[in-house]
């Protein structure tokens, strides 16, 4: 919705869309300092939100901005942290944040400092709770020996299932949940993208090897799975690969993003799909091939 990595997001259509959200039951938002130049993701949450806003519990993210020249800068120090916590406030109309994420670990930052400052945040009462997002087990067990992360937000969906597995016995430790992020893939799982699909040049999607050559044509075979399990269901593949995703062993939340009204219904309606196990056993073989063939 920020529009920073995505093409054609319309504030318009984007609050028609966190209003079908709640219409749908959704109840957690997720956004961050850097969605959006200026803060436009928290705008467009604060005015779509509007008197709802105690019906939900909005999560955000400090550590990532985009500089002047619009380069992403990852700076995870103390001082960045504190004034980007008190420009979300500003920017939400927040006192207390319920969760706050560090966005990203820096390269020089030693994360404890990071997860130091989130924790003083919790202790002066501006915070509630506190996540880690894009950390590999060490970072986030050295993050947790300051302050328990309540969640922790990697990357997870059906055929990029590693850094998950590589963090769930952390979690368990710590009993914090998983609340991932591209469950369609920026939507490629959506399935509505066809094998010659012609995407605009300034497409970021096609910076990910994924999108490419013959991961191209891999994921499509898989999709094709997908595709003929949707048509026997009569449910859509974005709501079969968000059902999949919920019922994964260490997943506590599912970050689905959506531009239009549709978009956010199909996935929403997963929480409500029912989908029998033998049709995940057909789509985890569809993984464990897609998966051997990039071994
Ligand atoms: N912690 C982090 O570093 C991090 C990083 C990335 C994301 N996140 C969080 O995770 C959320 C989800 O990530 P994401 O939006 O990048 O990926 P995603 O949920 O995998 O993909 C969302 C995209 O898929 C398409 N889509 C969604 N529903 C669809 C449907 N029913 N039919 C067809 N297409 C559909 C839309 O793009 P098109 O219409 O263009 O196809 C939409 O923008 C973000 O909003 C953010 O809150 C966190």
């Amino acid at each position: 919705m920020a529009g920073i990595s995505t093409l054609d997001v319309d504030d318009q259509q984007s609050i028609a869309t966190i209003h079908a959200a709640l219409d749908a039951g959704i109840n957690h938002f997720d956004t961050a300092f850097s969605y959006g130049y200026d803060g436009r993701s928290d705008r467009i949450l604060r005015v779509a939100l509007a008197s709802r806003t105690e019906e939900v519990v909005i999560a955000t993210k400090v550590g990532m901005h985009y500089d002047s020249s619009q380069q992403r800068i990852l700076d995870a120090s103390p001082n960045r942290l504190r004034f980007e916590v008190d420009e979300i406030r500003k920017r939400l109309n927040r006192d207390i944040l319920e969760l706050l994420y560090l966005h990203s670990p820096d390269a020089v930052t030693p994360i404890e400092a990071s997860a130091e400052a989130l924790a003083s945040l919790v202790e002066q009462g501006i915070v509630r709770h506190v996540g880690v997002s894009n950390v590999n087990t060490e970072q986030a067990t050295r993050f947790s020996r300051v302050i328990r992360p309540i969640v922790i937000q990697p990357p997870f969906n059906m055929l990029q299932q590693e850094t998950v597995r590589s963090l769930l016995g952390i979690c368990k430790d710590q009993a914090c949940g998983i609340a991932c992020y591209w469950p369609l893939m920026k939507g490629l799982l959506a399935g509505k993208m066809a094998r010659d699909h012609q995407f605009a040049p300034q497409d970021r999607r096609l910076t990910y090897s994924i999108f490419q050559g013959e991961n191209w044509q891999r994921a499509q075979d898989f999709l094709d799975t997908l595709r003929d399990i949707s048509r026997e269901l009569d449910i859509p593949i974005a709501t079969i690969v968000i059902a999949w995703t919920l019922s994964q062993p260490g997943i506590t939340t599912v970050l689905c993003g959506a531009k239009r009204p549709d978009q956010i219904r199909e996935s929403a309606s997963a929480m409500h799909a029912g989908i029998n196990d033998d049709k995940f056993d057909r789509i985890n073989q569809a993984i464990a091939a897609f998966q051997s063939q990039n071994d």
